[in-house]
């Protein structure tokens, strides 16, 4: 068989060669510049930025503009033509010309591989498509929508396209549809409930298929989407009288043959044969990037040659399951088709039992060839306006362009360059150290989803337990009780808690001094470990710990695993760092002075915590003043003592010495207070309010009589944060963010994004799509994993966020608003507009699912409007324009600047975090400044001269 497949790869592969892709004729407009770019990477990557945001910019200037801020650039080397078009594009007049000629050179490009642009030219690409005896499968293009109203209108698109493909006739009609462009709420974390809507949702779409019998396919994306579109597939096939049904497999992925298995399963219970796409992955760099950058196992091989072997191992026993299946072949590879045509030949399959696909645009030669050998042929057909089809084009050009690609290699043999796609793959995503963040849970997996939930289950059965202070050696019951109560429904007790008073922190503290030599003698790697210990106890115990998070601070799935993660990160962190600061310091020593340095705990330390992160802040506030070498004294939050008290169970797991932390629920008012007023604390972190941080600050600063020190005060408190929308920002990935930023976890964390200052004439198509947004999303109980936005964490907090809805419609337009279940704290998102800086909802922080849109003229009115607040947390840009980026990065100073995405959700070690302004003082959490806070700088200088006798001069 070895010699027959290297018999077909040579024919195929002349065959290929007689039709030569525009993209790879360097004589053409559009090969030209992919020559050019396949030679010089810096060109290429300017390239691929310039073209995917070349369709949102709507005038010559801005066209002018963007080429000259992504091409003329040292690092980038131009070819002649386009050297001439960025001289030319200087002028005004000019600048239409050029502008011209390069959307008509991109549109040219997208033309290689989309076939139509809109549903009434694809009647003309299919008849062309038949006339050289293919059939087709139609696609159409977009991806991710953020709304239902998007959603629904895709879903509408796609029954018009199979319309106009029963008006043409000539064959076997087939679409192929992307479940994450139906459903704006889709998220694995709930796939149960996404597959049963969808399933729904596509009920009209599959009746009328099964009417014409047409065949739908359902493409697969992202290795996360996977076992959901797999379900999907499943439910699908069980509805009596279905439509023929394809599902993909991705050879790239390590887990596609156990797929194989599942699918050849489901297709024996049912008469007719399933149709199954084997393609190799169109989605190879974002699954290695997003796997490493999540610190998960890399789903798909690394090797460009072990997707070659799986491809091929795929294809035999696929093949092989003929009776049951219709293999389709998706491959432009001659090898890779060959190896089919061997196999198939072996198997002696007649052409009618299985087929090759390829896709729009591409291998056109072999497409010829296959046809010729009498094999049957299916093209896939995009359809759409570049906008939405720009991630289809990005990803063909990336495909057709790396060096691995088999088309580059076929059609560019002579350039042979080392390839980005391995080299950056294994760029480290951890510290120096051997730090590493600890992993989120990975919600696709159906065996995470159900522990989870079992988790849930037995916390639920834990409600109502006792939380008592630990002071000294212990528990200490008090007569002060209170509940802590689940936000979502507030007669549900989570726990009973024996609240603080000064007779306790009086004790705690006297109790911390007491052990504060010994703890400091304590050498750092004894430290290090309990914090170690404590974090392998959380790891355990993650599942449980989240799901107390859910119950007393109605956190979603995910926020609550994050909180954990984040707290076992600084564990781990701070226990690495405090390593490293431990080394031996050598300043300058000239011969006969020896200079060293050393770091002291400051003295015992208090951690007053947040309830919005009641465990991760809690935790690396107290444990950065621990390993420093300073007992601490916890009091978490008002709201969140039952979480606070997880951290005590981690270090009683860790064995920590008695009295080194002690525990003191308690209201801020009896408890924090006389903590911040003692005279026996030395140091303060305390993460909450401007107002009770200013307070604290304050209060640190007296000095009564008997106190030998000044505190400490480690502030982090509010901010308005703002994300600044570009007039060329790319939407999709906008909107998506600003949900998030704005409405992850109700609003409520000092990270949040506020405000929204939109560009020029990018204002209404954002603000529209934003309101849709929010209109979409989930609101009720975060147990149930389907709800994006829970309640807010008390009454208060409901009362203040409510009295800004008011305020909102006073000072602007209420221009959306979501809806809110009826028992619970809970307040619908809102979004206003016409808010200007100067307006209430554009400087005072709310803390709730609130966001006002302000409407700037240009980027630099956004960056002045961005900074006109008393905070600096954070602050985010959305625009792909090079040089605004760079103006932006410049001006918008706040603690954490992101660009591109999301302002929440920064991770230990890798975004240090916190704020200056009146967001906070201090160093940034989670960085390598933030221990220093908890020490004592010391610099010992000995004298190593001894009557002329130098040691360090004896040699
Ligand atoms: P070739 O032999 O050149 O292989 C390129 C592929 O190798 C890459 O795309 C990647 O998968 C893999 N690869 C590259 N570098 C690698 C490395 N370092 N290590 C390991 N593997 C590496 N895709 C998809 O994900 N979902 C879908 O639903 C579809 N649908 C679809 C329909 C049809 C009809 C076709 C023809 C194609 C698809 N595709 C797809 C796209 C398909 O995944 C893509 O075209 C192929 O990956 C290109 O593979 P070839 O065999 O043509 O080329």
């Amino acid at each position: 068989m070895t010699s027959r497949t290297e018999e077909l790869t040579a024919e195929l592969g002349d065959a290929l060669l007689q039709v030569r892709p525009a993209l790879f004729d360097p004589d053409g407009r559009v090969g030209g510049l992919i020559d050019w770019a396949l030679r010089d990477i810096g060109f290429r990557t300017a390239l691929f930025r310039f073209v995917d945001c070349l369709p949102s910019l709507d005038s010559a200037d801005e066209v002018s503009d963007h080429l000259r801020a992504y091409f003329d650039r040292d690092e980038v080397v131009l070819p002649a033509s386009l050297r001439t078009a960025l001289r030319l594009a200087t002028g005004r007049w000019t600048a239409q010309v050029a502008a011209v000629a390069l959307r008509s050179n991109v549109r040219a490009l997208a033309r290689q591989f989309i076939a139509a642009e809109t549903p009434a030219q694809l009647p003309r690409a299919l008849r062309r498509l038949h006339r050289h005896g293919v059939s087709t499968t139609i696609d159409l293009l977009g991806e991710r929508t953020v709304s239902e109203a998007e959603a629904v209108a895709h879903l509408a698109e796609y029954r018009a396209l199979l319309e106009h493909a029963v008006a043409v006739g000539g064959g076997d009609i087939s679409l192929s549809v992307k479940v994450s462009a139906l459903d704006s709420q889709l998220d694995v974390v709930d796939a149960q409930r996404c597959v049963a809507r969808l399933a729904e949702r596509l009920r009209p779409l599959l009746e009328e298929a099964a009417q014409v019998d047409a065949l739908i396919y359902l493409d697969m994306e992202d290795h996360q989407l996977k076992e959901l579109v797999l379900d999907l597939f499943q439910v699908l096939m069980e509805i009596p009288g279905a439509p023929r049904l394809g599902c993909v497999l991705q050879a790239y992925l390590r887990e596609s043959d156990a797929d194989l298995s599942r699918v050849v399963a489901i297709a024996r219970r049912y008469p007719g044969r399933v149709s199954v796409r084997l393609v190799k992955g169109a989605y190879w760099d974002t699954e290695v990037a997003l796997a490493r950058q999540r610190g998960w196992p890399v789903p798909v091989f690394e090797d460009k040659a072990e997707t070659d072997a799986a491809f091929a191992h795929l294809v035999t026993r696929l093949l092989g399951e003929a009776a049951v299946l219709k293999p389709a072949i998706a491959s432009h590879n001659a090898a890779s088709v060959a190896h089919a045509l061997a196999v198939a030949e072996s198997l002696a399959l007649t052409p009618e039992q299985y087929e090759f696909q390829l896709l729009y645009g591409m291998g056109e030669g072999m497409q010829k060839a296959l046809v010729a050998r009498g094999n049957r042929v299916r093209v896939y057909v995009p359809v759409g306006a570049l906008l939405p089809g720009m991630a289809y084009l990005v990803r063909r050009l990336l495909e057709n362009t790396a060096n691995t690609s088999f088309l580059r290699r076929t059609f560019v043999p002579d350039l042979s360059e080392p390839s980005p796609r391995t080299a950056g793959a294994t760029a480290r995503s951890s510290g120096e150290d051997g730090f590493r963040n600890e992993p989120p849970l990975d919600f696709s997996r159906v065996a995470v989803r159900s522990d989870f939930s079992r988790a849930i289950d037995q916390v639920r059965s834990r409600l109502g337990e006792v939380v008592t202070p630990v002071v000294g050696d212990g528990d200490r019951a008090t007569d002060r009780i209170q509940p802590s109560v689940n936000p979502a429904h507030p007669d549900q007790v989570v726990a009973m808690v024996h609240q603080a008073g000064p007779d306790e922190v009086d004790a705690a503290i006297a109790r911390a001094n007491e052990v504060q030599p010994a703890w400091q003698a304590t050498p750092v790697q004894e430290r290090a470990a309990y914090l170690r210990r404590a974090a392998a106890y959380l790891r355990d115990h993650r599942l449980t710990a989240a799901a107390w998070l859910i119950f007393e601070a109605a956190k979603g799935w995910r926020e609550a695993d994050a909180d954990v993660c984040e707290a076992i990160d600084f564990l781990e962190y701070y226990a690495a760092e405090m390593a490293r600061l431990d080394r031996p310091r050598r300043y300058a020593s000239p011969p006969g002075e020896d200079n060293t340095g050393e770091y002291l705990g400051r003295g015992v330390a208090v951690a007053i915590a947040p309830w919005n992160f009641p465990l991760a802040i809690l935790t690396g506030m107290s444990t950065a003043a621990l390993v420093a070498g300073n007992p601490v004294v916890v009091k978490p939050a008002s709201n969140t003592p039952r979480v606070g008290r997880l951290l005590v169970e981690a270090f009683r797991a860790a064995g920590l010495p008695a009295g080194v932390l002690q525990f003191l629920p308690g209201s801020g008012g009896a408890v924090g207070d006389a903590l911040v007023r003692h005279s026996g604390v030395h140091t303060i972190a305390f993460t909450g309010s401007r107002e009770v941080g200013l307070g604290i600050h304050a209060a640190a600063a007296q000095t009564p009589a008997g106190q030998r020190h000044v505190k400490r005060v480690i502030c982090e408190m509010g901010g308005k944060n703002a994300i600044i929308v570009d007039r060329d920002a790319d939407l999709d990935e906008a909107v998506a963010a600003i949900r998030q930023s704005a409405f992850g976890y109700q609003g409520q964390k000092c990270s949040a994004c506020s405000r929204v200052i939109a560009v020029g004439a990018v204002h209404e198509p954002l603000v529209e799509r934003l309101a849709q947004a929010i209109e979409s999303l989930a609101v009720g109980d975060p147990v149930n994993p389907g709800n994006r936005i829970g309640p807010l964490i008390d009454s208060a907090a409901q009362a203040k966020v409510e009295r800004y809805l008011a305020i909102g419609q006073s000072e602007g337009r209420l221009r959306a608003q979501g809806r809110k279940p009826d028992e619970g704290y809970y307040v619908a998102p809102a979004l206003f507009t016409d808010i200007a800086p100067h307006h209430r909802l554009a400087q005072e922080e709310i803390f709730g699912p609130v966001l006002a849109v302000l409407h700037a003229r240009d980027i630099e009115e956004a960056a002045t409007i961005a900074l006109d607040t008393d905070y600096a947390l954070t602050g985010g840009l959305f625009s792909r324009h090079p040089g605004h980026v760079a103006y932006v990065r410049e001006r918008f100073r706040v603690g954490n600047l992101y660009i591109n995405r999301g302002i929440t959700g920064a991770i230990v070690g890798r975004q240090p975090f916190g704020g200056f302004a009146l967001s906070g003082i201090g160093s940034q959490a989670g960085g390598a400044d933030y221990l220093l806070q908890f020490l004592l700088p010391r610099t010992i200088c000995e004298n190593t001269l001894r009557r002329g006798f130098v040691p360090e001069m004896l040699e």
